[in-house]
């Protein structure tokens, strides 16, 4: 049994994990969010405690409770979750980007509840948020592994694989997970399917099953990289 056989193999590292989806907050009660259930992020966390790591979740919006001894703070918006995450990483032997992070954020905060009003439409203008990732890639301190995850879906332009390789090459981390989302894929309590990626492009490894398989097979990339340097 390969994972009976990977016990303790985590052994010594610090492991940080982000899981979940941020909220952009547009006034005093609501947010501009997405899906994320932040199960797979939780599975490999448990799954590296498991094998010997030391954990920190930086969870974001996750309804889940976390196995003992597993560090867990919560955040909220892109910007503090990057926080948390540069404070994190500046002890971490690996680093995990699996949370859905926004990709723009309200330009303003009301501070009061937006109300109707005008000619019945409401034009919200959004700007950037910082790509938390890149950072932790730009920032990498020497020996630290970094990765990646990206849910893509096939266009008429690329194949998911195609736009996962480009990514891969754009983000640098050591590994890039491809998730294919859809419909029914991705997103929820089903079994998924993870493609991945070194950071020149190249398909290194593919898993699927269940999050917990995935995430070992993950963490068994991750041992490989390790050895690698
Ligand atoms: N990510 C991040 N900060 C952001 C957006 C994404 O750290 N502001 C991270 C995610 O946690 C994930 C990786 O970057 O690990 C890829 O996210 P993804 O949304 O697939 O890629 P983007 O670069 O945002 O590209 P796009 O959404 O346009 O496909
Ligand atoms: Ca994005």
């Amino acid at each position: 049994n390969a994972d009976a056989d990977a016990w303790g193999d985590l052994e010594g590292l610090n492991v940080v994990v982000s899981a979940g989806g941020t909220r952009e907050p547009l006034d005093s009660v609501r947010f501009l969010g997405n899906r994320s259930s932040g199960r797979q992020g939780f599975a490999i966390a448990e799954a590296a405690r498991e094998r010997g790591a030391k954990v920190t979740v930086v969870a974001a919006h996750v309804a889940l409770p976390l196995g003992e001894g597993i560090r867990r703070v919560e955040v909220s918006s892109t910007e503090s979750l990057g926080v948390a995450m540069r404070a994190a990483a500046e002890t971490a032997d690996v680093v995990i980007m699996a949370a859905a992070v926004a990709d723009f954020r309200p330009a303003k905060v009301a501070d009061h509840k937006i109300k109707k009003d005008g000619d019945g439409t409401l034009t919200l203008t959004l700007v950037p948020t910082e790509d938390v990732l890149a950072g932790l890639v730009r920032s990498r301190r020497p020996g630290q592994t970094v990765i990646g995850f990206a849910a893509e879906t096939g266009d008429s332009g690329a194949t998911v694989l195609e736009h996962g390789a480009a990514k891969a090459r754009r983000k640098g981390a050591d590994l890039l997970c491809v998730n294919e989302v859809g419909v029914d894929r991705g997103f929820g309590d089903r079994p998924n399917e993870v493609r991945m990626l070194a950071s020149d492009g190249a398909e290194v490894a593919h898993a699927a099953g269940s999050k917990i398989e995935v995430a070992h097979r993950i963490l068994d990339q991750v041992v490989r990289l390790r050895h690698q340097v």
